[in-house]
C-alpha cells in the first residue's frame, strides 16, 4: 500500500466530521471502531509505515501520528461531553423521592386447607391420637381389596378411579385415605388411635362442587370395648371443635364395605343438617385381613372431605376458590397474619 498525504488528510477530516456530528454515546462507540480502531483507515496507514523507506517513514510517521492524536483528542473530548450530558439527564429523570412510602411485600402464608389440617391434627393429638400418612400412589389391594372391596364389587364403581399404567402393576391414585387404616393396622398392634389427613383423587371434572384432587382426613380407633357410642362422642367433639360449640351431629344409616354398621355423619350448622362425612364400626373382615384379633378388639373409623369442611364452615360457594390459590381468597384466612 502506498501512502498519500491527500488521503491521510481526507481520512482525518472524515473522522473529525463524524465525531463532530454525533450526539449520542452509542454512535460514538461505533465511530471509535470505524475511525480509531485497528481496521480504521488511519490505523491501516500507520501499519503500512513499515514498508516505506526510512526517509519517507519519518515524514509520514509524523503526519499519521499527529492525525491520529487529533482524532483521539476529538474523540475524548466528545466522549466526556456526551457522558456529562447523559449523567445530568439521569439525575433529572431518575430522581429518587425519599419521601415516598416504602413498598410492602406480601408475606407468604398457609393455605386454608393446610391451616385446617393442622387444626385437626392438633385437636386429635390432644386426644392422644397419632398422625399417620401413606402414599398417594397406592396399591389396588390396599385401596380396595383389603377394605373389603373386591374387583367385581359394585362399590368399586362408587369411586371413579385413576388407574396407573401399566395396569398389571395394579396401582391407583388413592381414592380415599382409608388405605392408611390398613397400613396402620398391618404395622401396629392395638390399641390404635390415628388420624390420616392427605390428598385423594377421583376422576371428576373441576367445577363449583367437585375437584379431581381433594383432601380427606381419616380417623381410626381399634381397642378393647370400642362401640358406636365412642364413635358418636368423638365425632361430636370433632364437629364442635371445627364448627363451634353449638353444633350437633347425627348419624344416618348408610353403606361402606369397610364398616359395618355404616353411617353418614351430618352436622347441624347454621340452622340446617349438612352432610359431612362417612363413618362406622370397622368391618370384622377388614380387622381379620389385618391380623387383628376380632374377639378382643373392635374399632371405628370415619372419613371427612377437607374441602367440604371448608365449604360448609366458611360458606364458600365455588370450589375454584379453594383450588386456584388466588391470594385475595387465601388472605381472608390469615395469609400474612399467621
Ligand atoms: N373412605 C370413605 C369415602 O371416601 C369414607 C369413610 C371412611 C367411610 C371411614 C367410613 C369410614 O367415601
Amino acid at each position: 500500500m502506498s501512502l498519500d498525504k491527500g488521503q491521510i488528510s481526507s481520512d482525518l477530516d472524515k473522522a473529525l466530521l463524524a465525531i463532530a456530528s454525533t450526539n449520542d454515546l452509542d454512535s460514538l462507540k461505533q465511530i471509535k471502531i470505524d475511525y480509531i480502531g485497528d481496521k480504521s483507515a488511519l490505523a491501516k496507514a500507520n501499519q503500512s509505515l513499515a514498508s516505506l523507506d526510512p526517509g519517507q517513514r519519518a515524514e509520514f510517521g509524523k503526519l499519521i501520528g499527529s492525525a491520529r492524536s487529533e482524532v483521539n483528542q476529538a474523540f475524548e473530548l466528545k466522549s466526556a461531553q456526551l457522558s456529562k450530558q447523559r449523567d445530568s439527564q439521569v439525575l433529572l429523570t431518575e430522581k429518587v423521592d425519599v419521601t415516598l412510602p416504602g413498598r410492602r411485600t406480601l408475606k407468604g402464608g398457609l393455605h386454608p386447607l393446610t391451616i385446617l389440617t393442622n387444626e385437626i391434627s392438633d385437636l386429635f393429638i390432644g386426644l392422644g391420637y397419632n398422625v399417620a400418612e401413606g402414599p398417594e400412589l397406592e396399591s389396588e389391594w390396599l385401596n380396595f381389596d383389603a377394605l373389603n372391596i373386591p374387583a367385581d364389587h359394585p362399590a368399586r364403581t362408587m369411586q371413579d378411579t385413576f388407574f396407573i399404567q401399566p395396569l398389571e402393576a395394579k396401582l391407583v391414585l388413592r381414592t380415599h385415605t382409608s388405605p392408611v387404616q390398613i397400613r396402620t393396622m398391618l404395622e401396629q398392634n392395638p390399641p390404635i388411635y390415628v388420624i390420616c389427613p392427605g390428598k385423594t383423587y377421583r376422576a371428576d371434572e373441576l367445577d363449583a362442587t367437585h375437584t379431581p384432587v381433594f383432601h380427606q382426613v381419616e380417623g381410626l380407633v381399634v381397642d378393647e370395648d370400642i362401640t358406636m357410642a365412642d364413635l358418636k362422642g368423638t365425632l361430636d367433639y370433632f364437629a364442635k371443635s371445627i364448627f363451634g360449640n353449638e353444633v350437633t351431629t347425627r348419624l344416618r344409616p348408610s353403606f361402606f364395605p369397610f364398616t359395618e354398621p355404616s353411617a353418614e355423619v351430618d352436622v347441624f350448622f347454621n340452622g340446617r343438617w349438612i352432610e359431612w362425612g362417612g363413618c362406622g364400626m370397622v368391618n370384622e373382615k377388614v380387622l381379620a385381613t389385618c391380623g387383628v384379633d376380632t374377639k378382643k378388639y373392635s374399632g371405628f373409623a370415619f372419613g371427612m372431605g377437607l374441602e367440604r369442611t371448608l365449604i360448609v364452615k366458611y360458606g364458600i360457594t365455588d370450589m375454584h376458590d379453594i383450588v386456584e390459590g388466588d391470594i385475595r381468597f387465601t388472605q381472608s384466612f390469615g395469609v400474612g397474619k399467621k
